[in-house]
Formats: C-alpha cells, sequence, structure tokens
C-alpha cells in the first residue's frame, strides 16, 4: 500500500514493473479488483490515481485546460507544462472558430451525403463475411473527410488510415519512446503523420486559391472564414488532422457495438426494423422519428464506450476531492466502469433500451461516452445522427448475418472493439 494520508491506497505492484504487468494481463479486470478493494479512488502507481467516483470525474473534466491538460501523444514528448496550456490554447482557439461558424446548411449538407457513403461502404463489402470493424472504419474515414473537406475529401481517408494505423502500436502499448528513437514504427508514424499534414495543406492551398464562397460548405470553409481571430495556418491543419482522426477510429467501434448488437438482438432488430419502416419521407428521417434507434445507440454507448479509458495530467499543483496532485501527475478514468456501476444503472450490464425510453434521467455525471467540459467531443450531436442513421439504413435495406458473434469477446485496447467480429452484410 502507498498510503501517505494525501495520495489515495494502492496496490504495491511487482519490483521494477509495479502493477504494469498485471494490468497488461488484464486491463478491465484489474480496475475492477482495485476498485472492489480501495474504493473510488486509487493510486495505480507514484504518478498515477484512477477514479470512478461521478462528481470527481466531473470535476475532472470541467477543469481540463485550468488545472489539467488532455494532450496526449502517441511518442513520449516528456511533461511541460507551458507546453501543453500552449497546444490546448491554440487547439481551443481553432475549435471555438469551427464550432461558432459551422452553419446548419454545410451541417445539414454534410448528414444527407452519409446515406450514400455508408451505401457505398457496404456495397465494396458484398455480400460475404468481413471485419466489421474494419469496413466501418472505411465510413467513418470517408464521413469524417466529408465532414472537414466535402468536395476536397477524396484520398484524404486512405492517408488518414494509415495515420491511425501508425498510432495504434504506439498508443497501444504501456511504454511510450521518443520520436528520434531509431524504430520502425516511430519512423512509420512519423511519415504517415507528415502524410496526413501535406494532404491537409494541399487543400487548404487549393481553397485559397479559388474565389470564397458566399457562405461555407464545410468545415475547412468555415475555419478560412474565421476572423478574430483568423486562424494560422498550423491551427487550421492541427484542427483538421484532430478531427479527422478523432472521427476515424472511435464512432467504427460503435458502429461495430451496434452492428453486434443488432445481429445477435433479434428482438431489438424487429423494434428499430418496424420503426424505419414506418418512416415515409423522401429525405432521411430526423432523429425525432426514430426513438427506438436512438435508445438502442444510447444503450450501446452506455454498455461499450469505445472510449473506455481516459486521462488527464495536472498541469499545477493541485487537487481532486482529498487527493493532492504535482505537476504531470496523471488521473485516469474509465466510462465503461462507471456505466456499468450498479449504484448509478439498475441492471447495469443488461441491455435495456427501455431506460432511455421511460424518461428516467441517469444519475448526474454517470453517463460520459463523449466526456464532458471544455474538451467535451466535438462530434457528439453528429456521432448520435451517424449511429442513429446506420441503424435505420441497416435495418431498413440490410440482413446481417453474424454467426459466432457471441464469442467476439470485448477487447479493452486502444478502443474498446469486439475482437475479430465479422458479419455478411446483403440487400433485404
Ligand atoms: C460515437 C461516436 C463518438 C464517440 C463515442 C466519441 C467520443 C469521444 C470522447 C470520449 C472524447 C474525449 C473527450 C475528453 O477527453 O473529454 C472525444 C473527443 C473528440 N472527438 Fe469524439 N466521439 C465520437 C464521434 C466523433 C465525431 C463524429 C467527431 C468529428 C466531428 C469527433 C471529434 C472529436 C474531437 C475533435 C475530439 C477532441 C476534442 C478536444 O480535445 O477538444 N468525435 N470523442
Amino acid at each position: 500500500m502507498t498510503s501517505t494520508g494525501v495520495r489515495p491506497p494502492g496496490p504495491a505492484g511487482r519490483w521494477l514493473v509495479g502493477n504494469t504487468i498485471d494490468y497488461d494481463r488484464d486491463r478491465m479486470g484489474f480496475l475492477r479488483r482495485c476498485h472492489d478493494e480501495y474504493g473510488d479512488v486509487f493510486s495505480f502507481d507514484e504518478h498515477t490515481i484512477v477514479v470512478r467516483d461521478p462528481d470527481l470525474v466531473h470535476d475532472l473534466f470541467a477543469r481540463t485546460n485550468d488545472d489539467f491538460s488532455s494532450e496526449s501523444s502517441a511518442v513520449a514528448t516528456g511533461f511541460d507544462a507551458r507546453r501543453s496550456a500552449d497546444d490546448a490554447q491554440v487547439w481551443m482557439s481553432a475549435r471555438r472558430s469551427g464550432w461558432r461558424g459551422l452553419n446548419r446548411a454545410a451541417a445539414t449538407a454534410h448528414t444527407t451525403r452519409l446515406g450514400a457513403l455508408f451505401e457505398r461502404t457496404l456495397a465494396e463489402a458484398g455480400d460475404r463475411p468481413v471485419d466489421v470493424l474494419e469496413l466501418m472504419k472505411s465510413y467513418s474515414g470517408r464521413a469524417a473527410a466529408d465532414f472537414c473537406l466535402g468536395a476536397d475529401a477524396d484520398g484524404v481517408p486512405e492517408v488518414v488510415a494509415e495515420n491511425a494505423a501508425a498510432i495504434e502500436p504506439l498508443s497501444g502499448s504501456s511504454q511510450l519512446f521518443p520520436e528520434w528513437f531509431p524504430s520502425r514504427k516511430i519512423k512509420r508514424f512519423r511519415l504517415a503523420r507528415k502524410a496526413t499534414l501535406d494532404a491537409i495543406t494541399e487543400r487548404i492551398h487549393r481553397r485559397r486559391s479559388a474565389p470564397a464562397p458566399d457562405e461555407p460548405r464545410d468545415l475547412l470553409d468555415v475555419l478560412l472564414a474565421a476572423r478574430d481571430p483568423e486562424l494560422t495556418e498550423l491551427q487550421v491543419q492541427r484542427l483538421l488532422r484532430g478531427i479527422l482522426l478523432a472521427a476515424y477510429g472511435v464512432p467504427a467501434a460503435s458502429m461495430t457495438w451496434l452492428v453486434r448488437t443488432l445481429a445477435t438482438r433479434p428482438d431489438l432488430w424487429e423494434r428499430v426494423a418496424a420503426e424505419s419502416a414506418a418512416w415515409d419521407g423522401e429525405d432521411q428521417p430526423p432523429l425525432s422519428a426514430l426513438p427506438q434507434a436512438e435508445a438502442v445507440v444510447k444503450e450501446v454507448l452506455r454498455l461499450w464506450p469505445p472510449t473506455w479509458l481516459m486521462g488527464r495530467t495536472a498541469i499545477r499543483p493541485t487537487s481532486l476531492g482529498r487527493w493532492a496532485l504535482e505537476p504531470g501527475d496523471q488521473v485516469m478514468f474509465s466510462p465503461y466502469l462507471l456505466h456499468r456501476d450498479p449504484r448509478w444503472w439498475p441492471d447495469a450490464d443488461v441491455l435495456d433500451p427501455d431506460r432511455w425510453l421511460a424518461n428516467r434521467t441517469p444519475r448526474k455525471h454517470s453517463y460520459l461516452p463523449f466526456g464532458a467540459g471544455p474538451r467535451v467531443c466535438v462530434g457528439t450531436q453528429l456521432g448520435v445522427v451517424q449511429l442513429t442513421l446506420g441503424a435505420f439504413w441497416l435495418t431498413r435495406g440490410y440482413r446481417v448475418s453474424a454467426p459466432g458473434a457471441d464469442r467476439s469477446a470485448p477487447e479493452f485496447h486502444n478502443l474498446l472493439v469486439p475482437k475479430g467480429f465479422r458479419a455478411a452484410f446483403s440487400r433485404a
């Protein structure tokens, strides 16, 4: 035990390696056991605490950018509070401009193009069994590029896919290496990051050399038109790369859980399919016409939040609850555990969409699949729209066959995904 009165208690770990080996052997099992033994807050090591209390988690999120940093990197950069704060400022001013300027017309035009992107992706899969996560990455990569770059999106999903694939082995490891470290994985990461930035820069230049449109058509138009403050090219590049990557793997993991849920629960498929068939409008339905689908989506995000582990780094001497933290200390939190805590969720492990239809409000701060506070997911609404329409298109136009889907166990790696889940999609 490492209790000093100001640090929470926690497992002592093994000589030299601490808790890393036990954690890597069974990540979720380890966190669960430690919470059971030590309570809602425990020390993972001398500089890392793990929290499960909804109010503490919310406090942590709300104080991000002021007391905590959410910047993360696939390579070791060493902790530097000033650089973290500068990075956050650059990001936040671009983030604010983007969302302030995004007009309804551009957002709606994007969502109406989603149906065609979904169909095209599924058509490429044919009707043979495919790796659903890979298929959904292909869809969400196209959706993200369309949202950011509209008519200039061609070719971008491929470079983003390579960038994400190059990050995966680095950030999935418990140990980070510096950017100069001579390793093939790091070289691949550097090249892939450069390719993404080059692709974005090329599109920025292309847009700048054309007449500005009267109304922004996509996020790039919004960012280039921003005044007060005007954004630098570096800010536009960073924000677009951040969004393209954030909107790639995470929504794809959620879509994969959604497909698996609908494929393994015929009762839910029937309910959602009946609702989808009842829509007789020409355009795609608004969410208000799809309450059953949306309730299933919310349950899928509750039980299988793809970002199953999130972290913040203290940027100044501070505290969380009664626990003192030094600059560089980390606070980790798992939405997966919060969402399955029987204190806040009756029958927590049961997938029951009715809990969202019965107008019962969940306990405050006990549902955080998109995070909260100033760094809450910028794609929260878009993510829910993508998933709910995904359930609509699937149940209206396809049959899904996924024998053995129940055997695809949850994998707690970078993202929470159903390991090896395969399915075949055929037109209904
Ligand atoms: C089901 C879909 C999605 C889920 C579950 C999800 C979840 C999350 C979570 C948990 C975070 C971290 C929040 C934090 O650290 O406090 C995040 C951040 C982010 N997400 Fe999403 N997301 C989804 C879809 C999207 C989409 C479609 C976009 C693109 C428009 C997007 C863009 C981002 C960005 C840019 C960030 C970083 C925000 C920042 O640090 O300021 N996400 N997302």
